[in-house]
């Protein structure tokens, strides 16, 4: 029996990377789900890969407006939601003493203000004993120059899987985070490193490479599955042992 069988889920920022691979296994696993993103383009492209079980909405993850769209649009579509992967974010390169108030407000509109609205709109829709999960990083538990933004806005999305979790549980919604540490997604090209960094975070990852985006979805499948019942608050680092190690 697929392990998702029957059950609608959302993915935000599922066009690319961790979100599109965890889409491919919710798929797998027979989940109908709903993808968003930016980027028109990719949105097409990774709907069109994922095949007739997915469905794409061009939304900004910190655009109140555009989570309410994507509301109306599950509600529409799946009347009630099973799975919330939130996911979409952006980590962007800026050292201390050069951090702009427009960086600074940015990072953590997408990675923490609008997480934390698209969880509180769709609750709503969320059936009793359904999962939430959030992407957070192993960089919320450790440090990397140029990072602080980024790390700082994780973990406070980490903070709420707990409180969410906790204020959820009059309706057994189980709320858990994945930390990934690096994995080989279009998010790196982004930054726009300097070539010596990605070499750095290599030598400085103990199991000596680079993660896939799908050891990250099938975590993200074993706490949106029943196979995480007990479950809840939690957050698993995929790392490669970069916090523990
Ligand atoms: N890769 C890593 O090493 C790593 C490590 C730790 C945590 N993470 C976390 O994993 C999550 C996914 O990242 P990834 O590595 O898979 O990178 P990615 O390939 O760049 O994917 C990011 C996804 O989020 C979407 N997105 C970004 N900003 C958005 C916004 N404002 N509104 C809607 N969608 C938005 C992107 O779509 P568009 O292109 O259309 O904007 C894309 O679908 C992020 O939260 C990231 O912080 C990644």
């Amino acid at each position: 029996m697929a392990r998702l069988a029957n059950k609608t889920a959302v993915i935000t920022g599922g066009t690319t990377g961790i979100g599109f691979e965890s889409a491919k296994v919710f798929i797998a696993e027979g989940a109908q789900v709903m993808i968003t993103g930016r980027n028109e383009a990719r949105l097409a492209e990774a709907v069109e890969a994922l095949g007739p079980k997915a469905i794409g909405l061009k939304a900004n993850a910190q655009s109140l407006t555009d989570i309410d769209l994507l509301t109306t649009k599950v509600e529409q579509k799946f009347g009630q939601l099973d799975i919330l992967f939130a996911n979409a974010g952006v980590a962007k390169r800026a050292v201390f003493r050069e951090i702009t108030e427009a960086q600074f407000d940015e990072e953590i509109a997408i990675n923490l203000k609008g997480l934390f609205f698209t969880v509180q709109k769709l609750e709503p829709l969320m059936k009793n004993g359904s999962s939430i999960i959030l992407n957070t990083t192993t960089l919320a538990q450790t440090a990397i120059p140029g990072e602080m933004i980024y790390s700082a806005s994780k973990a406070a999305v980490r903070s709420l899987a707990r409180s969410l979790s906790m204020e959820l549980l009059d309706r057994q919604i189980r709320v858990n985070a994945v930390a990934p540490g690096p994995i080989d997604t279009p998010i790196w090209a982004k930054m726009e490193l300097p070539p010596e960094i990605a070499e750095k975070v290599l030598q400085r990852t103990p199991i000596g490479r680079f993660g896939k985006p799908e050891e990250v979805a099938k975590v993200v499948l074993f706490l949106a599955s029943d196979d995480s019942s007990y479950i809840l608050g939690e957050e698993i680092l995929v790392d490669g042992g970069w916090a523990n190690l």
